[in-house]
């Protein structure tokens, strides 16, 4: 039996955050909605955030309470502290995620404060989850290169990756931000975090900039990765990391993997329908 990878559905929360032109609340439930029928697991719904800093996450509330919920499926939230997590819970998010990055410059760019003053912030939102039993992910940005700071050194990456395992994160996600990964620069900077954290508390995170998520995707499952983000109709991009392009395709991602002999149990007809769907959401650049 073909071996199981876990795609993890970005596409409503890191997909649409970028977008110019606001985003009904409807027309994000309907994609989520689309999105639970094809069998996701985890699909990240919005995010818990200031609204003046992403206001196309200002409705999550109103997004969390539209969807309907598929049993099987976890719906998740990002949150940066607890304010955001108090706000996912009234909301009933199923899973959160904090997120880091591991270059000091995009961390003040994105969320106002150091990488150390993150762990401060994160830290009692990590106690009130766990009391709570509510899962925590954890997000490192610019694992490979930072818009602000340059290229990222793999140690520096790994550190971070085992400070969030320290405070209790469930799952780390490694994103190359502004998808400049190389499947060699990316290897290296596995092989770091690999030092510190099991590959099977890691998640790639590959934005398809320069067109190498998939091979990046590939040298992960070399080094034993099995869950992977992507973003319905390849939509993405962040607000504070310029030059950052969609997250790779769901689509796509779930057809590389096939042919490498991997099963992500995702009913491909009905991806189709809704990444369709998700890119004509996109609007003017
Ligand atoms: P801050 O200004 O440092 O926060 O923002 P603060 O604690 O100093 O509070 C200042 C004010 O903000 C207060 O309001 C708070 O209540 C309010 P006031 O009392 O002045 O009226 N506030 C909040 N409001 C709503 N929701 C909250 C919240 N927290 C405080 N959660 C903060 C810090 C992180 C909130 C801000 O910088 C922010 O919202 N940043 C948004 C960052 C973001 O969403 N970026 C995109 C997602 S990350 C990403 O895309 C990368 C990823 O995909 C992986 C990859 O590709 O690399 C994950
Ligand atoms: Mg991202």
């Amino acid at each position: 039996m073909a071996e199981f990878v876990r795609i993890h559905e970005v596409g409503p929360r890191d997909g649409l955050q970028n977008e110019k032109r606001i985003i009904s609340a409807p027309d994000k439930i309907r994609l989520v909605d689309m999105l639970s029928a094809c069998g996701f697991e985890k699909i990240e719904v919005t995010s818990f955030v200031r609204a003046d800093w992403v206001p196309q996450m200002a409705d999550g509330a109103e997004v969390m309470a539209g969807i309907i919920r598929r049993p099987g499926t976890l719906y998740t939230a990002l949150t940066p502290n607890l304010r955001g997590y108090e706000a996912a819970r009234m909301a009933r998010a199923d899973e959160v995620a904090v997120f880091a990055s591991a270059s000091e410059g995009f961390s003040r760019r994105n969320i106002n404060c150091s990488i150390a003053e993150s762990f401060q912030r994160f830290a009692p939102l990590l106690d009130k989850a766990a009391a709570d039993g509510v899962p925590v992910r954890g997000y490192i940005s610019c694992v490979v290169d930072c818009p602000y700071d340059g290229p990222t050194p793999p140690v520096r990456v790994a550190g971070v990756a085992a400070r969030l395992l320290e405070l209790g994160c469930v799952e780390i996600s490694l994103g190359d931000t502004i998808g400049s990964g190389t499947p060699e620069r990316v290897a290296a900077m596995l092989d770091a975090v690999l030092e510190k954290v099991p590959a099977g508390r890691l998640a790639g995170h590959f934005h398809d900039t320069n067109g190498r998520a998939l091979d990046n995707i590939a040298v992960s499952l070399e080094r034993g990765l099995r869950v992977f983000d992507a973003a319905a109709g390849g939509l993405g991009g962040c607000p504070y990391a310029p030059g950052a392009e969609g997250n790779v395709a769901t689509g796509k991602t779930v057809d590389h993997l096939a042919v490498l002999g991997f099963e992500t149990r995702i009913d491909r007809v009905r991806l189709a329908e809704a990444e369709a769907f998700a890119r004509s959401l996109r609007g003017e650049r």
